[in-house]
């Protein structure tokens, strides 16, 4: 049985009542895969999640958008790898909408991985072309290639990278590092079937579709 990750990344949206609502609504379906399901909220749902998850036993586990690359301190804004360790387990570093809307360069990148590590929560780095690997020397990570044009907002025409070129990318990266790489950029229900079946994709990362609890349930359902 394939250990597949998927990731629901909520991006700036949801206020406290209607993270509520998804996860009552959201149910985990039974799949030929072993899923692990990781939402990745806004910093400002962190703690109500968490609470429910635990209170209603759950089977979700939790991760964060973005991390500090500093440890705590006069960082007015930032939030660190231990105050995000207080909730999650996983940190989504180096976003294409971070590195496009807020400048974070492969440096920042860097940094924001050795911070993660040290705290022992897991980095899922986003990338789109193999040189943004450069700087990273820790194989402690999880990587997630998100082709250019492939996430749903992007543009006009934006659609899901093809999958056979997305497993001969994703073979070649695994010469130079042996990690589990996911792939994301407008997964539906429709298509994750074709990504999950690659042989070298560990998992998915949902943007748009896992925002309404009938889709995102139909992701899952659709998984197995
Ligand atoms: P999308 O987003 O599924 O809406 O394309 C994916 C992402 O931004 O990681």
């Amino acid at each position: 049985m394939k250990n597949a990750l998927i990731l629901a990344n909520w991006k700036s949206n949801k206020t406290k009542n209607e993270a509520k609502t998804w996860l009552e609504k959201v149910s985990i379906v039974k799949t030929s895969l072993d899923l692990e399901v990781v939402i990745f909220p806004p910093f400002t749902l962190l703690e109500t999640i968490s609470s429910y998850i635990k209170m209603n036993s759950l089977p979700f586990k939790l991760g964060a958008q973005n991390v500090s690359q500093f440890d705590s301190g006069p960082y007015t804004g930032e939030v660190s790898a231990k105050q995000i360790k207080e909730y999650a387990d996983y940190v989504l570093i180096g976003h294409s909408e971070r590195r496009a809307n807020f400048k974070e360069t492969d440096e920042m990148i860097k940094n924001k991985v050795e911070k993660t590590i040290d705290q022992g929560l897991f980095p899922i780095v986003c990338f789109s072309e193999m040189q943004q690997l450069d700087q990273l020397s820790n194989k402690d990570i999880i990587l997630a290639y998100e082709p250019p044009g492939a996430i749903s907002t992007s543009g006009p025409n934006a659609s899901a990278a093809d999958p056979n070129s997305v497993s001969e990318f994703v073979k070649k990266i695994s010469d130079n590092f042996p990690v589990r790489v996911l792939y994301g950029g407008s997964i539906k229900s429709e298509n994750i079937k074709q990504y999950l079946n690659l042989e070298n994709i560990s998992g998915v990362l949902v943007g748009g579709a896992s925002l309404e609890p009938s889709s995102f349930t139909q992701v899952l359902t659709n998984a197995s």
